[in-house]
């Protein structure tokens, strides 16, 4: 198949291309290199076609989506750091250019898959977090809930475009982490906290630590990907695709120092000295995977250890 995926040269998209590729599919990436970058993409550079360009350009991503069997949109203002300093572009980005990317898969019958997120729960205090369950958010004024709405409002409309015939599924991904994971950070407290181990600088938790996530290596998420994205089945739902590894921050800081043999300390940095007053947590955030696996046949086999293992490899500080 002809497949466009937007957002390729980022962490998780840059996965996913080196699999359609591996599967035989001919493969186009449209990224702007915002948060990519176009060494990820290095193993299959000669293989595919890479467009450099925005999900803004409406023109552009009707050209792209023309050519393509099936499309995965992945393109996104990615990061509650990211959002929390971009609130304006990221808005835009992750709504105007997904409807973008709908509206052209729907013109021309495409089958599209939507790369959303486990925040789109919010600070639920339900657990495990089901598909259907409610969303709790906090106030507008808090601008780390704009990333959870926004993604939110690309749901409703893939839904409604769904009604209209697109044939469309949805993936929520619950913290995926492995190689590629840009060393900044952006959203992704195992890079912080592998920069900062292998820097010798302090691992820095946020708030007690005692908050916990579900930590999904990279490679569990694309076959996720790929099967809700694939799958008759799938057609017009939304699959939670994370980990049952539950983790508290505070621990994942101490597994990293033992896995690095670093001397870093780990120090408590309160939410207001790192995002300013208005900042609100989700405690615990973990999936349900029943529908996953019903439907998509889909769970996670790589543990949080040997996940670290191979990602802590790739940053040449361990050998797996
Ligand atoms: N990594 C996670 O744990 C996680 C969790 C929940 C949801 N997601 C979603 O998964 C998708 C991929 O995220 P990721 O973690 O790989 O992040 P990433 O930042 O590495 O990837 C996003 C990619 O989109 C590109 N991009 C951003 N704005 C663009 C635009 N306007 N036009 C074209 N390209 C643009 C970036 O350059 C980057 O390559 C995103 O939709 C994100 O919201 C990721």
């Amino acid at each position: 198949m002809n497949i466009l995926v937007t957002g390729g040269a980022g962490f998780i998209g840059s996965h996913l291309v080196a699999a359609l590729v591996h599967d035989g599919h001919r493969v186009t990436v449209l990224d702007n290199l915002s948060t990519g970058n176009l060494s990820n993409l290095t193993p299959v550079s000669s293989e595919i076609t890479f467009v450099e360009g925005d999900i803004l350009n409406a023109d552009l991503v009707e050209s792209e989506v023309r050519r393509a069997d099936l499309v995965y949109h992945l393109a996104a203002a990615v990061g509650v750091g990211n959002i929390m300093t971009n609130p304006l572009e990221s808005i835009i980005t992750n709504t105007t250019g997904t409807e973008h990317v709908l509206r052209s898969c729907h013109r021309h019958s495409t089958r599209v898959l939507l790369a959303s997120t486990s925040e789109i729960y919010g600070k639920t205090p339900k657990l495990p977090m089901a598909e259907d369950d409610d969303r709790i958010l906090g106030s507008t004024a808090i601008s780390r809930w704009s990333y959870s709405t926004s993604k939110a409002l690309d749901e409703h409309l893939a839904f409604a475009f769904a009604t209209e015939g697109l044939r469309v599924s949805i993936v929520r991904y619950f913290n995926s982490y492995g190689p590629h994971l840009d060393e900044k950070g952006y959203g992704s407290v195992i890079a912080n906290f592998i920069r900062q181990a292998r820097d010798g600088d302090p691992l820095t938790v946020h708030g007690d630590g005692l908050q916990t996530r579900c930590f999904t290596f990279v490679a569990d998420t694309v076959r996720g990907t790929i099967l809700a994205g694939t799958k008759d089945e799938a057609l017009g739902s939304v699959f939670n695709i994370g980990s049952n590894f539950e983790i508290s921050i505070a621990d994942l800081a101490r597994l990293i120092v033992d896995k690095t043999k670093s001397s870093s300390p780990i120090t408590n940095v309160s939410y207001e000295q790192r995002y300013g007053t208005s900042f609100e947590d989700t405690r615990r955030r973990v999936p349900s995977l029943d529908r996953a696996r019903e439907v998509l046949g889909y769970t996670p086999t790589i543990n949080l250890a040997e996940g670290l293992d191979r990602t802590l490899a790739w940053w040449n500080l361990v050998h797996a």
